[in-house]
Order: C-alpha cells, then sequence, then structure tokens
C-alpha cells in the first residue's frame, strides 16, 4: 500500500537530494515565445535546481500571465537574465563558468546520453519555430539531439528542456553511488527508517 507524500516529506526528500547535488545548471531560452512554454520550462528548472536563465530574442516576458499558469510561481525562483541573442547568451554563460551544450537536432549533434553533460552545464533550446539559431549553435560548446524513434519531427521545446535537465542530474546521481535516497527516507513519510524493499 502506497500513498502521496505529503508536502512536508516532499520537502524533507528534497533536502536529501539537494545534499547530493553539487553540479550548477543553468540554461539558455532562444525565442521561447509561447508564454507556456516559458512556464513549463522555468517550472522544470526550478526542481531541477537550474540557478540561472539566459532569456535570449524575443523569448516571453516571465511576468506575462500565461507563464505563471505553467510556471506556478517558480519563475521567482531563478536568476533571469535578458540578452539580446542566443550568442551573446552562451558568452554569458560561458564567462559564468558553464559549458554550454545547445539541444538541437543539427548536424554533428551527439546522442543526448554521449553529451558532455557532466559539471556545471548550461542547456541552450531553440525556438517554438525554428529551434536554435545558427549563431547559438556556433558559440555552444556542443550540440546533443534527444534520440527519437517515432515518425514525429521534433518534441515540444519544454519537454525537450525536461529530458535534457534530468539526464545531466541522473549522471551526477548514478555516479555518486548506488544508495539513492528513497521516498520513505524522507523523515516523517510512512516507513521513515525503514530499509529499502525492492521487487
Ligand atoms: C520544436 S523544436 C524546433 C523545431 C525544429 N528545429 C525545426 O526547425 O523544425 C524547439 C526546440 O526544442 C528542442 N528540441 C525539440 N526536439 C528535440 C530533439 N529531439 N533533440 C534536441 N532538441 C530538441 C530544441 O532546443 C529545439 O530548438
Amino acid at each position: 500500500m502506497s500513498r502521496q507524500l505529503r508536502p512536508t516529506d516532499v520537502k524533507r526528500l528534497n533536502r536529501l537530494w539537494r545534499r547530493r547535488t553539487e553540479g550548477r545548471l543553468a540554461l539558455i531560452a532562444e525565442s521561447v515565445t509561447q508564454p507556456f512554454n516559458l512556464g513549463s520550462i522555468l517550472r522544470t528548472a526550478a526542481v531541477f535546481g537550474v540557478e540561472a536563465a539566459w532569456l535570449a530574442g524575443n523569448t516571453a516576458d516571465p511576468s506575462h500571465p500565461q507563464v505563471g499558469k505553467t510556471a506556478l510561481g517558480s519563475e521567482a525562483k531563478l536568476r533571469l537574465e535578458r540578452t539580446r541573442t542566443g550568442a551573446e547568451a552562451a558568452r554569458a554563460a560561458r564567462e559564468a563558468g558553464f559549458r554550454v551544450v545547445a539541444l538541437e537536432l543539427a548536424e554533428g549533434a551527439m546522442a543526448l546520453h554521449e553529451a558532455p553533460l557532466e559539471g556545471d552545464v548550461c542547456i541552450a533550446l531553440g525556438a517554438e519555430d525554428h529551434g536554435c539559431s545558427p549563431t547559438l549553435l556556433a558559440a555552444a560548446d556542443a550540440t546533443a539531439y534527444i534520440p527519437q524513434v517515432g515518425r514525429v519531427g521534433s518534441l515540444n521545446v519544454a519537454v525537450a528542456a525536461s529530458i535534457a535537465l534530468a539526464e545531466a542530474r541522473r549522471r551526477e546521481w548514478a555516479a555518486s553511488g548506488p544508495e539513492a535516497p528513497g521516498a520513505h527516507e524522507a523523515p516523517g513519510a510512512p516507513g521513515a527508517g525503514a530499509p529499502a524493499t525492492r521487487d
């Protein structure tokens, strides 16, 4: 029998994962014009501990009411900066110590699971209609694509962002040892302190 964690249990579980997390993450959104996509990206970014997001080109305004509908306040937890272009944002991210990995189905891109996502990484996302600009791709340290099996052209940009940020964290967590905290380990959660059971 299982039940959902209470908000306080979730906070404690998040704290356990925070203690196991050192790599710095950032992102660039280049001309992501749909407010609900930006809101969704910012919420995922806050979940995975992204410290800064550069909003480039004509990316939606984070104060737009429709951003808030998907971000649900998480936009306030991030350092947001505006730049004129994606390439400018890539340079700013590099100066801040990040390796910039552009996410795009592009020539020379490597599959995400083989991409250099270790350490301090900034994931760059392109526009809903035309993707990452050539100047952003040129300014990035590497380009990665998410392999697709279905007969579909591309992922929604917010979904692509989630997959890449989760993969960056997964790398670090998988490398840090086999003993991942289970939800039962959040003190106060049902079964707290009990050994993990796996079927
Ligand atoms: C809807 S896609 C852009 C569409 C596509 N580049 C085009 O011109 O038809 C928007 C953004 O989502 C990300 N994206 C979507 N699917 C992706 C995939 N399979 N691999 C890597 N990035 C992807 C990229 O950052 C891309 O720039």
